[in-house]
């Protein structure tokens, strides 16, 4: 089994809905033994809190169930996760600030992103539009992303 950590600042729009996409994708494929994804922010703000409303309105949408309750990243995460994927830059910088000596590599997700790569755009003081615009680049960068970890699971 192989952890997924998606890391954005609030934990509560970006990263519960790459969760939510990435596992939803991962029942769709019939994945669930080999992958499994949660998120968390950089940020303290939003500890324990649901996904913001306008996520969860844009993830139901597309008929994928949300269920997070935000968490700060922490340095234990790079130990218990196998994969930890930042929305922006500034979230990663702000990660290896908090993993300090721990030496665990941070993907960007548009990495992945076929159509263009950079940061994940935060959606936070927006409408609905930007979380639209957000799920369309989550979307299509997890279905990247999960080839990628499929092609290594198989050279593992
Ligand atoms: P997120 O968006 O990092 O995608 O969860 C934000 C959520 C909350 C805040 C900023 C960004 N905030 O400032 O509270």
């Amino acid at each position: 089994m192989k952890k997924i950590l998606f890391v954005c600042l609030g934990n509560i729009c970006r990263s519960p809905m790459a969760e939510a996409i990435f596992n939803h994708q991962v029942k769709k494929k019939g994945l669930m033994n080999y992958f499994l994804a949660d998120s968390a922010g950089t940020a303290n703000y939003h500890i324990g809190e649901d996904p913001d409303p306008r996520t969860i309105e844009t993830v139901e949408k597309h008929h994928i169930a949300i269920n997070h309750k935000g968490q700060q990243f922490e340095k234990m995460h790079a130990k218990a996760y196998d994969y930890l994927v930042a929305m922006d830059s500034s979230n990663r910088a702000n990660m290896k600030i908090r993993l300090g000596n721990e030496n665990k590599h941070i993907y960007l997700l548009r990495e992945f992103d076929p159509k263009g790569y950079g940061d994940v755009p935060d959606p936070w003081y927006g409408g609905l539009k930007g979380f639209d615009e957000v799920y369309h680049i989550l979307d299509r960068s997890i279905k990247e992303f999960m080839e990628f970890l499929q092609k290594k699971k198989i050279g593992d």
